[in-house]
Parts: structure tokens; C-alpha cells; sequence
């Protein structure tokens, strides 16, 4: 691995920032609906929002005791949904809602409990994947097949026994799926002025703003 990494010993005076510690580094990113397969078959729906994508690339990080996490690596195949800001309410129906029986301890202690039916509990519509056999959420308007490539446990000195250990999974997009309501007419640009995903910043739910400008590349 890499030497020890030396560090200033002696930080510049900043009269800009005060130096803090919070709990969570979410500055914010969109919520995920991660759909996986159940070992009856069934789809079960894990939200959650450490993600980013490069190209076809999707990266996941997901807790270790999740279910979704274990269905994403035993059946290879997730749905990626992505939900407009007006359903939050339907993604906090089910934040305490875990597709693992027995809850993990450090879980059932928070107030987790088993939910084995969460498109009944959240009030969302399953709708068959075309490539894939998680099923997709109707309801949200940006949806990504995915097949997993590989997972792994994050690298350094991060204690695997804690009950927060996670694991980095990157999957490859294989089909992609949007409303037609926010695609640009005879295109495969979404229309940004009628999309907005749903951003977790925090722990608290939000929408997106104005739009500010675009970057160089952007071809609308
Ligand atoms: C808005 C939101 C974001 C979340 N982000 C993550 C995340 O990025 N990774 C993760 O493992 N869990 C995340 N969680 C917690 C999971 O939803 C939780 O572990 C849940 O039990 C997963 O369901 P499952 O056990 O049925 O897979 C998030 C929860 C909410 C409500």
C-alpha cells in the first residue's frame, strides 16, 4: 500500500472557515431507488444516495447488513430508479424499512423493522425491467438497468467488524428508461427544465433550484 502520507503540521490562519465535525459528509446527491431480487422472487426497494456514475458506470456505496447490498451481489442485477422531489413522502415510508428478518441489532435499535412488502408499504407501482428481473418503479421518471460487475470493501483502515461496514459496488448501465415528458422531443437529452432529481443533503430532502448555466459540454 501507499506510505504513510505526511501532513502540514502547521495549518495557514483561515478566518473564512471554523473547523468542524459532523456526523455525515452528505453535502448532497440524488436519492437512489435501488430495486434487487429477493430469493422468492420477489423485488425488494432500498433507498439510498452514495452514488455517482462515469459513462456507463454506476457506484454504489451500500451498507454491508443491507438487503439490497446482498441481493445486488448474489443475483448481479439491480434497477437504479430515480424519484422526482414531490415523492419523498413515498421514499421516507419506507427509510425504516429493511428487507432483512431478523433487523440487524444496530438497526432494530434505531427503529428499523422488517418490511418485506415495500411497494405496498411505500405506495409505489412495480413495473416489469426489460432486461433484468428486478422490477422498476413506475413512478419515477429516470430508471437504469444495471448489471453488477464487481464489489468490494473499501480500502485502508476502515474496521470491517463495525456494524456500519459497507461495501463499493460498480455496476454497467444496460438499458436506460425515462417519462417521456422529460425527454426533449425526438432526442436522447433529458429536458432539464422539466427533470429534477430528488437530492439528500444532510439527511433532509430537496429539490433542485434554478438552473445556473451549463457547463462547455452540455449539447442543449
Ligand atoms: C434518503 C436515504 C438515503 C440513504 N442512503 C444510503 C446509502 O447511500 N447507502 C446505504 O447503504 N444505505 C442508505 N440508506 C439506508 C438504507 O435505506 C437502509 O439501510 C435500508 O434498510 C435498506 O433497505 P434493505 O435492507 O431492505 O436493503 C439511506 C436511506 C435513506 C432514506
Amino acid at each position: 500500500m501507499f506510505p504513510c502520507i505526511e501532513r502540514i503540521a502547521e495549518p495557514p490562519p483561515d478566518d473564512a472557515h471554523i473547523e468542524i465535525a459532523p456526523t455525515v459528509l452528505y453535502v448532497g446527491t440524488p436519492v437512489v431507488l435501488i430495486t434487487s431480487l429477493n430469493l422468492d422472487g420477489t423485488t425488494n426497494i432500498s433507498p439510498m444516495s452514495s452514488v455517482w456514475m462515469l459513462f456507463d458506470r454506476v457506484v454504489l456505496g451500500m451498507t454491508s447488513t443491507s438487503k439490497g447490498r446482498e441481493n445486488a451481489v448474489r443475483n448481479r442485477q439491480i434497477v437504479l430508479n430515480f424519484p422526482s422531489p414531490d415523492l419523498w413522502p413515498k421514499v421516507e415510508a419506507i427509510a425504516r424499512g429493511t428487507g432483512c428478518n431478523p433487523v440487524p441489532p444496530h438497526k432494530e435499535k434505531i427503529g428499523y423493522k422488517f418490511e418485506p412488502e415495500k411497494f405496498e408499504a411505500s405506495g409505489f407501482t412495480p413495473q416489469a425491467s426489460a432486461v433484468v428481473r428486478p422490477q422498476r418503479i413506475a413512478e419515477c421518471p429516470i430508471q437504469f438497468e444495471a448489471e453488477v460487475i464487481v464489489c468490494h470493501d473499501p480500502g485502508g483502515d476502515w474496521p470491517k467488524e463495525r456494524p456500519e461496514a459497507f461495501q463499493i459496488i460498480e455496476a454497467r448501465v444496460v438499458r436506460v428508461h425515462a417519462h417521456p415528458d422529460i425527454v426533449i422531443p425526438g432526442t436522447n437529452h433529458i429536458d432539464t427544465a422539466k427533470w429534477q432529481p430528488l437530492l439528500y443533503v444532510f439527511r433532509h430532502y430537496f429539490g433542485t433550484g434554478f438552473d445556473l448555466g451549463r457547463t462547455f459540454k452540455s449539447e442543449i
